[in-house]
């Protein structure tokens, strides 16, 4: 195969991971937790979101993993690694940006303390957990949007 078709198959294989991955955070974001804090009993709201919420980990994971393989495996064939030290290509620091925070939190924090703080702070105050988790994921989806906007225009020309 020739090396142009490779990046091309990586270009396709990286939006489709971020359309599974950013898909799952809107879902989560928009109809899985509002949904949960207006209609499930505060008794089993945990347990009901650890199992909906553990089933999407995985999915997040995976995709996570090939976009940012993808991603790195374009930036190396377009040998566009100074691109980082360029403020006009603002949108992949904020891309690399935010794959690295879902990185983080999926593969280090969440199994390392987030999982049992986030358990414990709901077990002692329902409301206010849900909140708060309701807060960060609609930071996270912002910036994701964000990101995945800025990248299309971005990489068509629109930005620099
Ligand atoms: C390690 C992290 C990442 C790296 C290294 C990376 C790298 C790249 C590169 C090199 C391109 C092609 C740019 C060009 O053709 O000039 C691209 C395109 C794109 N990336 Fe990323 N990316 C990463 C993470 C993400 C994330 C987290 C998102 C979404 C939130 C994202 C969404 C997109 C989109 C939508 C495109 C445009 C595809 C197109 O219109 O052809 N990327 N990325």
């Amino acid at each position: 195969m020739q090396e142009s078709s490779l990046f091309i198959l990586a270009r396709a294989l990286h939006v489709l991971a971020v359309v599974l991955w950013i898909g799952g955070v809107a879902f989560v974001t928009l109809v899985l937790l509002p949904a949960l804090r207006d209609l499930a009993d505060p008794a089993t709201r945990l347990q009901q979101f650890e199992a909906l919420e553990g089933r999407f980990a995985l999915q997040a994971r995976i995709s996570t993993v090939l976009a940012g393989l993808s991603g790195f495996y374009m930036l190396a064939f377009l040998h566009a690694w100074e691109r980082y030290a360029q403020p006009a290509f603002w949108w992949l620091h904020l891309m690399t940006a935010v794959w690295l925070m879902f990185t983080l939190v999926l593969f280090v924090f969440e199994p390392w303390f987030l999982h049992r703080w986030f358990h414990e702070l709901a077990v002692r105050d329902d409301r206010r957990a849900f909140a708060l988790v309701q807060r960060l994921h609609v930071v996270l989806l912002s910036l994701s949007l964000l990101a995945v906007g800025a990248a299309v225009a971005g990489a068509h020309g629109l930005l620099s």
